[in-house]
């Protein structure tokens, strides 16, 4: 009895360190996305969105950023424009709602490698794409968890999203002051021919960028939403996934000027190789915890 209860506790711490890996998506205080639609900006709710992070210059909110593991953050490639090695001035901000008053749930930590995708051009803002690694991993509760990636771009298509939301703490107009509690809009995925018609973005959207927002532009993303997540419900998988890294758009809010997101799905490899430093140290880890469990199940018998 004693024994077989002493199994069932093993496979059980089992069971959980191998699913806790690839876990992601779920925002356990907030239910699926409903069908009621909102018209611009809204308060997010408490936990709406566990993986999004405030990367601080100073302390003070400068871009967005996703979870996508407990060491990984993927945020844009702008937001370090001027600060090219300056890794101490920033902190990375999880669990957050309002910015002033951090609370219980937040955990800061810091970086300890900027890998900025070396393909990123300023003219265009082609490969706005820069995963930052933690110098300590964040620890996964119910405010914070990281987001789905996209496997590849078969992976997205197949995925057949329901609802897209953008989340941010950017401005709520063009020129205006960052907001202090985190926003959160439902986004309708642009199609790429008419973010191109010559009176949207004129040819200057790419394949590896995707479009989001309304063609009013009474929806979009804002001034310090950059590297933040254009996110996707799969009512297939029943998570969210991270379609989009904001990045760039004409002002903010205009008719035929949605707001630009990467496209994560087709930076899949360029992820595979840059986070393999990073999580092969966390699941160098847990290998080891496995495989200690298992000497000890495979003793007992
Ligand atoms: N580049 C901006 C930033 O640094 C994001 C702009 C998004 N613009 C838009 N119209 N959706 O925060």
């Amino acid at each position: 009895m004693e024994l077989n209860s002493l199994l069932l506790l093993l496979l059980t711490a089992l069971v959980c360190l191998t699913s806790s890996q690839d876990s992601c998506g779920n925002r356990p205080l907030v239910g699926p996305p409903g069908s009621s639609r909102i018209v611009g900006g809204r308060d997010a709710p408490e936990g709406a969105w566990p993986w999004q992070v405030s990367l601080q210059l100073l302390s003070i909110h400068t871009c967005g950023g996703t979870i996508i593991n407990n060491l990984s953050v993927l945020t844009a490639t702008h937001c370090f424009l001027k600060f090219w090695g300056r890794k101490r001035l920033f902190r990375v901000v999880a669990g957050l709602r309002e910015l002033s008053t951090p609370g219980g749930h937040a955990q800061i930590r810091f970086i300890s490698e900027i890998r900025s995708h070396k393909g990123y051009n300023h003219v265009t803002t082609e490969n706005d794409l820069t995963l930052l690694l933690l110098s300590s991993p964040f620890n996964f509760t119910d405010h914070v968890q990281p987001a789905c990636l996209p496997h590849d771009v078969r992976h997205e298509f197949i995925l057949n999203f329901s609802h897209c939301f953008i989340s941010g703490w950017g401005t709520s107009y063009y020129k205006g002051e960052h907001m202090n509690t985190l926003q959160e809009a439902e986004v309708e995925l642009i199609d790429r021919r008419k973010c191109n018609l010559l009176s949207w973005y004129g040819g200057r959207i790419t394949e590896n960028m995707i479009c989001a927002g309304l063609e009013s532009g009474a929806r979009d993303s804002c001034q310090g939403d950059s590297g933040g997540p254009l996110q996707c419900y799969s009512e297939d998988e029943e998570r969210f996934y991270l379609i989009g890294v904001t990045s760039f758009g004409d002002k903010c809010g205009v008719p035929r000027r949605p707001g630009v997101y990467a496209r994560t799905s087709r930076f899949a490899d360029w992820l595979k190789t840059n986070q393999t430093a990073s999580v092969s140290a966390a699941n160098r880890l847990n290998t080891r915890l496995i495989s200690a469990l298992l000497s000890v199940v495979l003793m007992l018998f």
